[in-house]
């Protein structure tokens, strides 16, 4: 027994060695001193996360060991994950929470193995916030994105007359909206439509669906909007850029972006390619939601959590809100500005 374990061992040890960058891409040859985040992403499939998640991986670089796991978009799955890195010791949690809502559940299990947790873009409920000063937030201010890209449409129809199809001095749009509950869903929603009203411009909404911030989806949402509205639709707000793509995609099937036949379509997130449907003309613009600065937020800060270090903004190189909160600025994304979000 005594000799099958010390093989094993052996074994273990030689494949650490072995591995050196192992699965986690971040294990650096500090004798092991550096702390271990365990990271949890609401699901893997999902193009913006994917930015936070390899910046994550990038920044982790030289001040922890972060190991990675997909929670497939079940909270069940991501419950399970926590429990493991609890049980293997990890020195702080990253959490994309599946439902913003389930946070108290992990943040009870965290505070019991005094293990700190930091939250990343799903925002947990204030009252969840408050059971425990070792856990914060990184995220960015959705009314903010939601104001900017309304004014895109603003600045669109005040500069474009004919924009008005039916010349009846009413704004008619459609809305894409993200995950029912998500705080970014809701408030873009909310704050896009308010931005263009402050401006003085009135609206109507033709129609308002979600489409979960999937790119097939938006798609599929935008054609049946176009199947039963067609040319009344004289915008689309998407809640974030795969959606708008997927929109994109439903007009030219309708013979939209070929010689007068345009629409307004704009998104959040600035995402490569949303970018490239900037520079062809198809989107007219989005907010760039800043995943590089996202994740470098959210690992600087479950390292110093991990060390037992209280952050500020000097150790962590960010702003710290109300002790618990980090909040990355957007950007309106046009054309004109397109370098700012590369
Ligand atoms: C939003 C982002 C969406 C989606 C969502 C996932 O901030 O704009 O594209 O990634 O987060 O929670
Ligand atoms: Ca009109």
């Amino acid at each position: 027994m005594k000799k099958v374990t010390s093989v094993l061992l052996a074994g273990a040890l030689l494949g650490g060695a072995l591995a050196g960058c192992s699965s986690d891409g971040s294990k650096e040859g500090s004798g092991g001193k550096e702390p271990k985040i365990g990271v949890a992403i609401y699901k893997f499939d999902d193009t913006f996360m994917t930015g936070v998640r390899n910046s994550i991986k990038e920044n982790a670089k030289g001040i922890a060991s972060v190991d990675i796991v997909d929670s497939l978009n079940s909270q069940p799955t991501q419950n399970d994950k926590v429990d493991l890195f609890i049980s293997k010791k990890s020195d702080a949690l990253l959490i994309n929470p599946v439902d913003r809502t389930a946070a108290g559940v992990i943040i009870d299990k965290a505070k019991a193995a005094d293990t700190p947790v930091v939250f990343l873009n799903r925002e947990p409920l204030p009252e969840d916030m408050k059971k425990w000063d070792k856990v914060y937030y990184v995220g960015a201010k959705a009314e903010e994105s939601g104001t900017m890209s309304g004014e895109l449409i603003v600045d669109y129809w005040k500069a474009h007359p004919e924009a008005d199809k039916n010349g009846d001095g009413v704004l008619q749009y459609v809305m894409l909206m993200g995950e029912p509950g998500h705080q970014d869903a809701e408030l873009r929603t909310k704050y896009s439509v308010e931005a263009i009203v402050n401006a003085g411009i009135k609206v109507e909404k033709v129609a308002e669906d979600s489409g979960m911030w999937d790119r097939v989806k938006g798609q599929e949402k935008m054609a049946a909007f176009l199947g039963s509205h067609g040319d009344k639709i004289e915008a689309v707000l998407a809640n974030n850029d795969d959606m708008a793509l997927g929109a994109i995609e439903a007009l030219k099937a309708a013979g939209y972006f070929k010689g007068d036949k345009v629409m307004p379509v704009v998104g959040v997130d600035a995402t490569a390619p949303a970018l490239e449907a900037l520079k062809d003309g198809t989107m007219l613009g989005t907010v760039l939601n800043d995943a590089v600065n996202q994740g470098k937020a959210s690992v600087k800060l479950a390292s110093l959590l991990a060390n037992g270090e209280t952050p500020t903004k000097d150790n962590a190189g960010f702003d710290i809100t109300d002790n618990q909160y980090i909040w990355i600025s957007y950007k309106k994304i046009t054309k004109d500005n397109m370098d700012d979000a590369k």
